[in-house]
């Protein structure tokens, strides 16, 4: 039966990986039918909206979409797109798991996973200047917006997720030494929700400060981590650096109506339209989508090709210190599958 998802490739490499991880998909027997949309400055060049309805009307019908990276301007122009999506479909759960897949890594085996609140904090955006004598902006004011709703609904997700997927220890990271109220209430909001899964799930807390550096030193002692949004986005930045960069983390951004896959790292002007960019975050984006949808045995498919393309080491990108071309990476994928 054919899977449908809407298909967004994004700008600058967005549209290279997009094709070389559409091309391994359908090599390993993924009965996708997609719907292709535009977002982002892809769009606006188009003469479009940069999220334009139809692509809202496409994920709001088919629930599921797999998204390239989309270009922010910065200073000035329109507002992240990657942010609206979110917001537009509540998307509150952000899950990042890093898993060693490169040889000769620092952390070999690692497998932990940060589930972190994508809608709430201080990254809600609540923010404003307050003007002193002659200067506008004497001050800059910025609210660190917790509710009893977000905090329950994300640790609860987080306690089903470790069911769902074999984990045996969600650790709640916070600063409620420092942020009582904020902090605090996501703290005790947490621990209620962790007595409800006593029996199933071991709990434990951490200070987000010690967690970076235990992070570090033994992240092996980590298995779920749920946190709130600020200190996810730094936090999953530095397991993905543990495992080997942004190249190699997926994301999952997921909400009750929709689910949107992507690729961590950004649009990557640098290297737009080489035909050089390496595909691996997009392709392990895909293989969460894969799990999502309950094809756990094509996703295993997917990342075993790839890890075996990694690991043989004689067709890689040039990120990875080789010479390869995108399509040549991912053919080398194919021929693995
Ligand atoms: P970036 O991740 O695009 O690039 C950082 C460095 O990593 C560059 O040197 C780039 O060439 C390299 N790189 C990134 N992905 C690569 C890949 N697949 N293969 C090989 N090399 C790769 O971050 P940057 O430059 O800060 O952001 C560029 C644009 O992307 C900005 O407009 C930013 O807003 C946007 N962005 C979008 C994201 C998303 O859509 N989820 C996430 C992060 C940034």
């Amino acid at each position: 039966m054919a899977l449908t998802a809407t298909l967004i490739p994004g700008d600058g490499i967005g549209p290279g990986i997009t094709a070389a991880t559409i091309r391994i998909l359908e090599a390993a027997g993924a009965p996708f039918e997609w719907d292709q949309q535009l977002a982002g400055v892809s769009a606006t060049e188009h003469g479009l909206d940069p999220l334009p309805a139809a692509t809202l009307e496409s994920i709001e019908s088919r629930r599921i979409a797999l998204k390239g990276p989309l270009t922010t301007p910065i200073g000035s122009g329109f507002r992240s797109i990657n942010v609206a999506l979110r917001k537009h479909f509540d998307l509150y759960a952000n899950v990042r798991p890093a898993k060693t897949i490169l040889p000769d890594a620092r952390y070999p085996g690692l497998d932990l996973v940060i589930v972190r609140e994508n809608t709430e904090g201080l990254y809600a955006g609540i923010e404003h200047f307050i003007g002193m004598d002659k200067d506008p902006k004497a001050v800059a004011e910025s609210v660190m917006l917790i509710t009893r709703y977000g905090s329950d609904r994300i640790v609860r997700f987080a306690f089903e997720y470790a069911l769902q997927h074999g984990r045996e220890r969600v650790t709640l990271v916070h600063k409620a030494n420092i942020l009582k109220c904020t902090q605090g209430l996501f703290l005790e909001v947490g621990r209620h929700v962790a007595e409800e899964y006593a029996d199933r799930i071991d709990y434990d807390e951490r200070i987000v400060d010690a967690t970076a550096m235990q992070l570090v030193l033994d992240p092996y002692q980590f298995d779920v981590i749920v946190t709130e949004n600020m200190f996810g986005d730094i936090l999953s930045d530095e397991v993905a650096g543990l495992i080997g960069g942004l190249g190699f983390a997926p994301g999952a951004n997921l909400g009750t109506d929709a689910a949107i896959f992507e690729a961590v790292h950004g649009s990557a002007p640098d290297i737009a339209g080489l035909g050089i960019a390496n595909p691996s975050s997009l392709l392990l984006a895909a293989g969460l989508m894969l799990d999502h949808m309950g094809e756990r045995v094509l996703a295993d498919r997917v990342r075993t090709a790839l890890s075996e393309t990694l690991h043989e080491g004689s067709v890689l990108t040039g990120d990875l210190g080789g010479d390869a071309s995108t399509e040549e990476f991912a053919s080398a994928v194919i021929e693995r599958l």
